[in-house]
């Protein structure tokens, strides 16, 4: 399995040419139909003419009660553009569906989500959707943030732990998307892409694909799964559940084995997110629970490296969460 190898690699060599799958944007959007109507989407990181996610909000215009789609990509992604008209600007389409075809947008310049007249369009959507480059992702979340946009974007579990990431999902400012729990998904890169990976494939047509672990979406906008409580069956023990050397807070190997009567704080595995209930656990600092000031304060709030040890044993990196009081 190429595990998050690719996407690992992208973001060193800046190669972020991962196409996402229609079926992938599906069986995500049909979680958020509510949020969609009226609204101004905005895919940023899109060249029109092979997004999925254009097509998709294209297809799906009128069934959605869209308001308008804009869609703008960055210079490097239009190949076709490119070569035929020799400039460096970028491309994209405006779609209010007043008109059967999407009016043409010119950019002035390269079109990286960044520039001013990005901004602009940024400015005047009301939700973002895409999946924008690994390599810059902690700069494309804080951009959404600082324009207080809601989104919904395909990013990587390793960003979870982010100094820029953990402390959104701690406050509830962002969290996983409903489609994607485990597993690995599939994305089409160009035809010039190395194939490094072990799981990679060739179609009929000679199109590339490449499996990719650890793959999630990143929103802020809110589901009904996302409220079903986690039912558990554990009890606590002080010999099954250890505290750790730094924290005042009992280890728990797998979210499956939190224990249903601890009311303390708990170190819980990453992959907890996929089942988290806000409104049956809160999420808390690991900071606020050193048990002294020689614990060094940590950015990102995680229990993590050596600091995260039991027994002088280091655990791995691990959420830290408490029981909400009544449920
Ligand atoms: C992971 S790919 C996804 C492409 C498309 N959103 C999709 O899902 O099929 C990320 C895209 O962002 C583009 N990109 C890279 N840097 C960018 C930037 N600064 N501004 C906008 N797009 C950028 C890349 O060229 C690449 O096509």
């Amino acid at each position: 399995m190429a595990r998050n190898k690719d996407l690992i690699a992208a973001s060193k060599a800046r190669k972020d040419e991962f196409y996402t799958q229609l079926s992938d944007i599906e069986k995500e959007l049909r979680f958020y139909r509510d949020h969609f109507r009226d609204a101004v989407i905005y895919c940023n990181c899109d060249d029109p003419t092979i997004s999925n996610f254009f097509q998709y909000f294209h297809l799906n215009f009128a069934k959605l009660g869209l308001k308008k789609l804009i869609t703008t990509c960055y210079k490097n992604q239009s190949r076709d553009w490119f070569s035929q008209h020799d400039k460096e600007t970028s491309i994209g389409l405006s779609f209010d569906g007043s008109n059967l075809l999407p009016d043409s947008i010119e950019l002035e310049g390269d079109g990286d989500f960044r520039s001013a007249e990005c901004v602009e369009l940024l400015k005047s959507a009301d939700i973002v959707v895409t999946n924008p480059p690994f390599s810059l992702f902690r700069e494309y979340v804080a951009q959404l943030m600082e324009y207080d946009k809601k989104f919904l974007i395909i990013g990587n579990m390793n960003a979870t732990t982010y100094k820029e990431i953990f402390p959104l999902i701690q406050q509830n400012k962002i969290w996983y998307g409903a489609s994607i729990k485990s597993g690995d998904r599939e994305f089409g890169v160009p035809e010039h892409y190395p194939l490094t990976a072990a799981t990679t494939r060739v179609d009929k047509d000679g199109n590339k694909y490449v499996r990719v672990k650890g793959v999630r979406w990143f929103t802020n906008l809110d589901y009904r799964q996302r409220h079903e409580n986690l039912i558990l069956h554990k009890r606590y023990s002080p010999e099954q559940y250890p505290k750790y050397d730094n924290y005042d807070a009992i280890n728990v190997d797998k979210t499956a084995d939190i224990p249903m009567d601890y009311d303390g704080a708990m170190g819980v595995p990453v992959s907890f997110l996929d089942k988290h209930n806000p409104e049956q656990f809160e999420i808390i600092s690991a900071n606020d629970i050193r048990l002294s000031e020689n614990v060094p304060f940590k950015k990102h709030g995680l229990i993590k490296d050596k600091d995260g040890a039991i027994g002088g044993k280091p655990k791995y990196v691990r959420i830290v969460i408490r029981r909400r009081r009544g449920v």
